[in-house]
């Protein structure tokens, strides 16, 4: 994803989504109520993205996930006038139809394309699939986290309103009834998963609201949803009986394991580079602990890492095609799988077939994803990605860098395995890629 992207999709949700206003001030209300909201959760996944360092290509992702997250809503208020999925149609399946309808993100890559169109499309499921990629689930998961964060405010400024002639599709039409119901109640209590269809009171719908905080994935989110205070807003609001008040007490305990936790957290004052250079640059920052107490981290920010594991068969046996060449840091000659960092606002995908292809001249036929990990959290800001190259035709052409002096030669599977992380298979980034390919067979 490029730089330009996300002013672009800004630009086309801003006129696609002003093309549903009708000459009726109700309807456009509600139409006014989603763009806003868009915008919104735009800010709170700019704030979780923030909190979790996110740069470049995955910020642009994000961000994208975020503003296009409810573009299914104009369509379903059009065709049915009413937000209630179980009433018309699943809007997050609907957004995704849209977004391919209109070619919204056409110019982008493929999987730059099908992680934000899976986040769309699941943001508003009950469960995240178990099939979705590990990325593909990272950013639904922050899209979800992004999107009830503000739902939580929406739904309190509803509830805050006085004006007896509010429009009530936002709690859908529900009984205003203060009663907690049965089944609603139980299933609360339960696990905090509420379904959608037992919901019969605008109470029930407090509570089915309340346990969505289960749901949140990041802690960084919701700390983000505890500071605004919008969960504190929806439970002044429920009724003071015996079951709202056991409900809210479960909600009180639940959110007490997080609190445990707060105190391992650091929170960034000022941040500043210190040295720029080709492969890496040097942060230092200042931090506050959860004890006020001020301390100086140092980060090197450096580029994301690709590794592809190359796997051909010959002669009925597997290989792999693993390259040898010098290393700077350890100055020694090391046997690798190819491998280098991510060029500017190139995919991981991209980056993986480039190198294999520029180090060993082979073109792979099939590309699979195997696994991201941060290589050191410790002071490294950048993710490694394994990917496992099959199918494999050689070009007999190499493409190396400047000062790239690099050899390739088949490695028989076992060998390879018996030797990583020791002696010339001495990269540690390799045994992450290994792990990966083996948990994988
Ligand atoms: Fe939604």
């Amino acid at each position: 994803m490029k730089n330009t992207d996300i002013p672009r999709i800004k630009e086309w949700f801003e006129k696609y989504s002003a093309n549903f206003f009708t000459s009726d001030e109700k309807f456009n209300a509600n139409i006014r109520l989603k763009i806003e909201h868009s915008y919104r959760v735009l800010e709170r996944m700019d704030e979780i993205a923030d909190s979790l360092g996110l740069k470049g290509r995955k910020r642009r992702i994000a961000r994208a996930c975020a503003l296009l997250h409810d573009c299914g809503r104009f369509e379903q208020l059009k065709r049915h006038e009413t937000f209630a999925d179980f009433r018309s149609e699943n809007h997050g399946e609907l957004g995704a139809w849209v977004i391919e309808q209109e070619n919204v993100l056409s110019l982008l890559s493929a999987s730059a394309r099908g992680i934000i169109t899976t986040a769309v499309r699941y943001h508003n499921a009950k469960a995240i699939p178990e099939e979705l990629t590990a990325e593909e689930r990272f950013f639904t998961e922050l899209t979800r986290d992004a999107d009830k964060i503000d739902i939580f405010k929406v739904i309190g400024d509803y509830y805050l309103d006085e004006n007896p002639d509010k429009d009530k599709t936002l709690v859908h039409n529900l009984n205003e009834s203060p009663e907690i119901t049965d089944e609603v109640f139980a299933e609360f209590m339960n696990d905090g998963h509420v379904t959608f269809q037992n919901m019969k009171t605008v109470s029930d719908f407090k509570i089915f609201q309340l346990g969505w905080v289960w749901d949140i994935n990041n802690q960084e989110a919701l700390k983000i949803l505890d500071e605004l205070g919008y969960v504190e807003t929806i439970i002044s609001t429920l009724p003071d009986s015996p079951r709202g008040r056991e409900a809210v007490s479960k909600y009180r305990q639940f959110i007490s394991r997080f609190e445990k936790e707060r105190h391992l957290g650091w929170t960034e004052i000022s941040r500043e580079k210190l040295y720029d250079c080709r492969i890496f640059s040097l942060y230092s920052s200042q931090r506050r602990s959860s004890e006020n107490t001020e301390a100086t981290a140092y980060m090197i920010d450096a580029p994301d890492w690709v590794t592809v594991v190359p796997r051909i068969e010959k002669d009925g046996e597997e290989y792999f095609v693993m390259v040898r060449q010098y290393r700077h840091g350890s100055m020694k000659i090391t046997t690798e799988f190819p491998a280098g960092t991510l060029e500017p606002d190139e995919e991981p995908e991209e980056a993986a077939l480039r190198e294999l292809e520029e180090e060993t001249g082979y073109r792979a036929g099939r590309i699979t994803w195997l696994g991201s990990v941060n290589p050191n959290p410790a002071f490294l800001t950048n993710t490694f990605t394994a990917y496992l190259a099959e199918g494999l035709i050689p070009t007999g052409k190499q493409n190396l860098d400047e000062h790239e002096y690099v050899d390739y030669e088949l490695i028989p599977v076992d060998d390879a395995i018996k030797r990583m992380g020791s002696g010339e298979y001495s990269n540690g980034t390799m045994l992450m890629a290994l792990m990966y390919y083996m948990r994988g067979r």
